[in-house]
């Protein structure tokens, strides 16, 4: 096979909203990832847009994302991106390379992946993780079971292809769907029950839009958990530090990107802190929901709380948006409990997706 004769075009953040030359790019960058996305799902349910991909950029306190158009002859056949936490001491780098259907098979998607990991490469990391869709396997199908012993999935292009560079499948993600009609019959008997269960040392609030300002310490505290408190398997994971300033930021990232956040949590009345939250994003109409993290504070677990900001989170949305019908969400095949919530709510697998890895050796020691 003759090696692809590529274009790679950086894709920079635009000046400002009028900057025409960076936006026509970005909207090229999106078309082309929004092909494989609609390829892989059949519907639009994964892509991405324009405001996404410029709130992204112009958010760099907390991440560093390095995103290329790649062309061949003309034509736009791929994306690649490399990103790492700006944390200090940051290990873990990701990295993500797509090509449209109509290009594949000719050794395009193997250039855009090690040219990714390249880039990934010069961020520093200790560990590179890409996160992939993967077919489910189906009868007798050569099937990938993961490190972790959880799911599996089918042995299909991106499974070999990152198997042949040296990445371990670590993680399976289960995507799972929610009809949202079909669940409402049964919100509000949730909704009790698990009040019933939490008894008066805890009481459940929801709101759309950015966090109060009450309740910005308590509810960074959590968002830093998310990155230690859930399982991971054998994947490396940053620690990340959390403020109320950060949190704000996440939240403007939502807003320029106009993707509407509905949060719900569980206040814990002796400490009036928040102790578990779940938030639904809700990018433009005609879209799925999103249903983003969970997380109840490991020392408030076993009662019920899970559910609770689940059920009342889900009721806030019947109430504010109930044009949406669909929820889509991720959660690690290992993770029981969230399971079992999700489960009882009427959430069934559609999908997965695989955590891969690959160490790329340790920090030099000081
Ligand atoms: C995975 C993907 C990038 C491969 O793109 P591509 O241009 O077809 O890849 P290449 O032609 O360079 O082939 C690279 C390797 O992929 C695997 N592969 C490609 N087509 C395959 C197929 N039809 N069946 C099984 N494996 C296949 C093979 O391991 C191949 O290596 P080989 O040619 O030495 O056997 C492409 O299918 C894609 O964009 N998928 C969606 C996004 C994704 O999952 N990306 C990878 C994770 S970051």
């Amino acid at each position: 096979m003759t090696a692809p004769d590529l274009t790679w075009t950086p894709i920079l953040p635009p000046a400002d909203d009028f900057d025409e030359p960076a936006l026509s790019l970005i909207a090229r960058y999106v078309a082309t990832a929004n092909r494989v996305t609609q390829h892989f799902w059949g519907d639009n349910r994964a892509d991405s847009t324009v405001e996404e991909i410029v709130a992204s950029q112009r958010h760099t306190e907390d991440e560093i994302g390095v995103r290329w158009l790649v062309s061949e002859a003309g034509h736009d056949v791929g994306r690649i991106i490399a990103a790492i936490n700006r944390e200090e001491g940051a290990s873990v780098a990701y990295v993500s390379a797509w090509v449209v259907p109509e290009a594949r098979g000719r050794g395009i998607g193997r250039a855009l992946a090690e040219r990714a990991e390249h880039e990934a490469m010069q961020l520093g990391p200790t560990s590179l993780q890409a996160w992939a869709d993967h077919r489910v396997p189906v009868g007798g199908e050569t099937s990938i079971a993961p490190k972790s012993g959880h799911g599996a999935i089918a042995e299909d292009a991106p499974a070999r292809l990152l198997a042949s560079m040296g990445y371990e499948l670590e993680q399976i993600e289960r995507v799972s769907e929610l009809d949202v009609e079909a669940a409402r019959a049964s919100l509000e008997t949730h909704r009790a029950d698990a009040l019933t269960h939490a008894g008066d040392a805890y009481e459940v609030r929801s709101w759309q839009g950015a966090t109060p300002p009450e309740l910005l310490d308590s509810m960074a505290a959590l968002h830093a958990r998310m990155a230690t408190d859930i399982p991971r398997a054998g994947l490396e994971v940053d620690d990340e530090r959390w403020d109320a300033a950060r949190l704000q930021r996440l939240e403007g990232e939502w807003e320029g990107a106009h993707q509407t956040p509905l949060q719900a949590i569980a206040l814990h009345r002796g400490s009036g802190e928040a102790v578990a939250f779940t938030i639904l994003l809700l990018p433009e109409p005609g879209r799925p929901a999103f249903q983003e993290d969970t997380l109840v504070h490991a020392e408030h677990r076993g009662h019920r709380l899970g559910m609770l900001v689940k059920a009342e989170n889900l009721l806030q949305l019947g109430r504010l948006h109930p044009d949406r019908t669909r929820i889509i969400t991720w959660n690690a095949e290992e993770n029981r409990p969230m399971l079992r919530v999700n489960e009882a709510l009427g959430f069934v697998a559609i999908g997965a997706e695989g955590g891969w890895q690959k160490r790329v050796g340790a920090a030099e020691p000081g």
